[in-house]
């Protein structure tokens, strides 16, 4: 059975007989400062998760998978990311350290337009020093601490025996029994881009896009627009 999947303009904007092109300006050569504009954009106006990013990440013998984690931390040069260093992931990572994030932002801006983003994030990931991550593990709140105490990420589970492993240890934290320290398998990872890419569009304009390259000897970013 074929399902067709109605476009979401169709519903909310009506503009099916208007065209034109979105332009992305620039105000700096630098993409860290787009993409800090543009993410702030995203936390003002979008209601769902401005924070999150689809990463994907390849094996040894070539099979690619994707999920979304949350972006933990925006360096000067690099995207923080944390997660179970048991994971698929993470053995991904090791086996071939490069990854690209893909953030989505669509919401609808103080003007009411319907702007849709993309940031494309491409480069190699290198696993952080533990004290470099703390802080991040600490500002976690109980749930994610626990979660990352009794889960072992991807693996088969009973989740009765899980409930009760949860409800043991949630009892002894209330009770001031037990502290939740960083896992020794809670790890950090920052992606370093080799490129960065935006996409934007809104309404019925035809999206835009720039991308960013590193030159790798100067640390500094070359771009050039794209044609969506
Ligand atoms: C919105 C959202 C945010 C998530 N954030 C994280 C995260 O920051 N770190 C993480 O390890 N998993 C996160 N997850 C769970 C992952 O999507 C995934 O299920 C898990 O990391 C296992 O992935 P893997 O088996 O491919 O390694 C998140 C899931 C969703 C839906």
């Amino acid at each position: 059975m074929k399902l067709e999947i109605q476009n979401t303009w169709d519903e909310k904007t009506p503009h099916s007989e208007l065209s034109d092109l979105a332009r992305i300006d620039l105000t700096s050569e630098s993409p860290y400062d787009l993409f800090r504009e543009w993410h702030e954009e995203a936390r003002k106006f979008s209601t769902g998760l401005p924070n999150a990013l689809c990463l994907a990440t390849v094996s040894k013998d070539l099979k690619v998978s994707a999920r979304h984690v949350i972006i933990r931390r925006i360096d000067e040069d690099g995207f923080v990311i944390v997660t179970d260093n048991r994971s698929q992931k993470a053995n991904n990572l090791l086996e071939v350290p490069s990854a690209a994030m893909c953030f989505l932002w669509s919401y609808f801006n103080e003007n009411n337009n319907h702007v849709s983003r993309q940031v494309r994030v491409e480069g190699t990931v290198a696993p952080l020093p533990r004290d470099d991550y703390q802080s991040l593990y600490d500002r976690e709140p109980t749930f994610c601490k626990i979660r990352s105490l009794i889960c072992n990420q991807g693996q088969e589970v009973n989740w009765e025996a899980q409930k009760q492993i949860h409800d043991k240890v949630l009892k002894e934290v209330h009770n001031g029994e037990r502290a939740l320290p960083m896992p020794q398998h809670f790890i950090g990872y920052k992606l370093f881009p080799e490129t960065i890419e935006f996409y934007s569009a809104w309404d019925h304009f035809i999206g835009d896009r720039i991308k960013f390259q590193k030159n790798s000897p100067t640390n500094t970013w070359k771009h050039c627009r794209l044609s969506a």
